[in-house]
């Protein structure tokens, strides 16, 4: 990985990439929704067009409610990009706001309101795990290249690997052009960090037979050999907002509705996605429920939020989760308290920077260089 010193496996990895981000002011902690609804509205108009709020389509109610835009983390990155306020406040999570720094002008900066939204699946593919396969697989395949591809969901030194060793950087509804690419260039992917994407688009391309699955956290049990001579190598992580969703809870949905159809996300299992009728980005999540004629029922197999949105934005349609109340909302999205975005928009509002995400400079460009390497496929 660029810049990247490999010391102790154990005591490196965590959850918190940027952990020396500050936290919520105790005078923050106790607002109610209306001081804090005409306080963030007084700091966004003293702030004018030097602002952009962007929202993720998992953030709640009280914050989506005051962004300037809210998407999936594709569009999100877009907006960011083509934003020509000084200061892009992304309520989000790590990964997304890292990739909105990447992609937004030298001048522009990026704040994330918490500390603590960082995505636990892009933390399950730590530099010093990614490194240390990557030895072992590209030691043990012969001869044969491997082109390593990350989804959208990792971190910025992730991505910046991806650059350097000729792969690149994908979203939920570009993993099979990103795939494709990457065997026009070489023999193997590696696709990090989620099994269930890369797994659900190897079937997608008709590749469902030559998978294997890299373990980085037993890496002593695995073959590298056998794993080298699939055609896609997944690595073993996973969103647990996903992995929740089961093919029962489809049935289940089936038979409480004779009309119902499903609509999931492909971070879930093979099996669900199979069983659904359509899989597809929360862009494409929102869109289906949005042409949806009135009095359908579409179940939503993804972050309970989303649902709670499209019920609210789309009352003419019967919005159902798909596992009813087992469905999990996201804990890193929901780190994004409204008390934080009232706090770092007043701050900035006083002219105090707070929560800056800043990629280092080499990180960045290499990051950029797979990013850009997406928006070609
Ligand atoms: P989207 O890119 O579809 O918005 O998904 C992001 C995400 O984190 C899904 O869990
Ligand atoms: Fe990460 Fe899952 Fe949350 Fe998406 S829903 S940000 S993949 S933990």
């Amino acid at each position: 990985m660029p810049e990247m010193e490999t010391t102790n496996l154990e005591s490196e990895l965590s959850l918190f990439k940027y952990d020396d981000l500050e936290q919520l002011p105790e005078r923050y902690r106790d607002l109610n929704e209306s001081e804090r609804n005409e306080r963030i509205t007084e700091a966004t108009e003293a702030l004018g067009d030097d602002v952009v709020v962007l929202g993720h389509n998992y953030q709640r109610r009280e914050i989506v409610e005051h962004a300037d835009f809210v998407g999936d983390s594709y569009q999100l990155s877009r907006e960011a990009a083509d934003a020509d306020a000084e200061y892009v406040v992304f309520a989000g999570v790590t990964f997304m706001a890292e990739s909105a720094d990447i992609i937004t002008d030298d001048d522009q900066t990026v704040v994330l309101p918490s500390m603590e939204a960082s995505c636990p699946m892009a933390g399950m593919a730590e530099a010093l795990q990614v490194d240390a396969a990557w030895d072992e697989l590209t030691a043990a395949a012969d001869g044969d290249d491997i082109v390593p591809v990350t989804y959208m969901n990792s971190y910025a030194d992730l991505k910046a690997f991806c650059a350097e060793q000729g792969g690149l950087v994908c979203t939920s509804s570009n993993a099979h052009r990103a795939f494709e690419y990457a065997l026009d260039r070489g023999d193997t992917v590696l696709f990090l960090p989620d099994k269930h994407l890369g797994e659900n688009t190897a079937h997608r391309l008709g590749m469902g037979d030559s998978v294997a699955e890299w373990d980085p956290w037993d890496p002593e049990a695995e073959d590298a050999a056998a794993v080298a001579e699939a055609d896609i190598v997944l690595w073993d992580g996973y969103c647990q907002v996903h992995e929740r969703f089961e093919e029962g809870h489809v049935r289940a949905i089936r038979d409480a509705y004779d009309d119902a159809r499903v609509v999931v996300h492909p971070e879930c299992r093979r099996e669900v996605v199979e069983a659904a009728d359509r899989v597809g980005s929360t862009s494409t999540i929102r869109e289906t429920v949005a042409e949806a004629a009135p009095g359908e029922t579409w179940a939503i197999g993804t972050e309970i939020h989303l649902t709670n949105h499209l019920r609210r934005w789309h009352p003419e349609v019967n919005v159902v989760p798909l596992c009813g109340d087992a469905c999990m909302d996201c804990n890193a999205m929901r780190q994004i308290d409204p008390n934080y975005l009232t706090w770092v928009l007043e701050e900035l509002a006083a002219g105090r920077e707070r929560n800056v995400i800043e990629v280092p400079p080499r990180e960045k460009e290499l990051a950029g260089v797979a990013l850009e390497r997406m928006l070609e496929v």
